[in-house]
């Protein structure tokens, strides 16, 4: 009777063993289906994170001016944020909207922090962007983009919202869980009329920049 009891116990802890198993592995081979939760925003801030977003050379790569009105859409905590703000410098702005408000209230925090006084965050969905036609000079998104279940819709919001010329950049890695191959993001902006500027590897991810129509 004890040996039963002993195997049951041994049967169901691999039974849950192998059913954690295999809903993560499902999460990581579909994507979570929404934005990553909030609680785990420092995960975006870890110190390593460098390695594989060299923060300024991506900026560059987004093409970032001085006297910029930018978009950053979805930026979590804000690992790019306060870099951006001082690159479009005071004449320049970066709104950056995310549909979290713990996320947004993180990034008042840091900005804060850096005395960045010429970011504008602001809760919202990248499905209907709160800005007029034509508004901004450049828009980028790191590892958002999976995150919108209206891929489509979000990317003909941000073509709205550019001027024409203006860069969108989209980055994405192979770390995420959401992670957008190169060629599904390259079909979806090319079907909305945006040009194919470049495409830079980073380790473990891409970015592609494409010019507004
Ligand atoms: C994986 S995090 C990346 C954060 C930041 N871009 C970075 O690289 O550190 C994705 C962010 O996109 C936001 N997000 C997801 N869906 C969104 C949507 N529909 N509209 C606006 N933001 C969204 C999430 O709340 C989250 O902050």
């Amino acid at each position: 009777m004890r040996a039963l009891r002993v195997l049951l116990v041994l049967l169901l802890a691999v039974w849950a063993f192998l059913f954690v198993y295999v809903v993560r592995w499902f999460r990581e081979r579909f994507g979570r289906g929404g934005p990553m939760p909030a609680s785990q925003a420092a995960e975006l801030l870890h110190p390593l994170r460098p390695w594989i977003h060299p923060v300024q050379q991506m900026l560059d790569k987004f093409r970032l001016k001085p006297g910029n009105a930018v978009l950053e859409l979805g930026p979590g905590p804000g690992y790019f944020t306060i870099e951006a703000g001082r690159m479009v410098g005071s004449e320049g702005k970066v709104v950056c909207l995310d549909i979290q408000r713990e996320m947004i209230s993180g990034l008042l925090k840091r900005l804060d922090e850096h005395g960045t006084t010429n970011a504008h965050p602001m809760v919202g969905d990248a499905l209907n962007l709160p800005l007029a036609d034509d508004s901004v000079d450049a828009a980028y998104l790191v590892t958002v983009l999976g995150e919108i279940p209206d891929r489509p819709r979000a990317l003909a919001e941000l073509r709205r919202v550019l001027r024409p010329g203006g860069v969108l950049s989209i980055s994405e890695s192979l770390m995420d869980p959401d992670y957008q191959l190169r060629d599904s993001v390259s079909d979806l902006c090319r079907a909305l009329g945006f040009d194919v500027l470049d495409h830079s590897r980073q380790p473990l991810g891409y970015t592609m920049c494409f010019a507004a129509p």
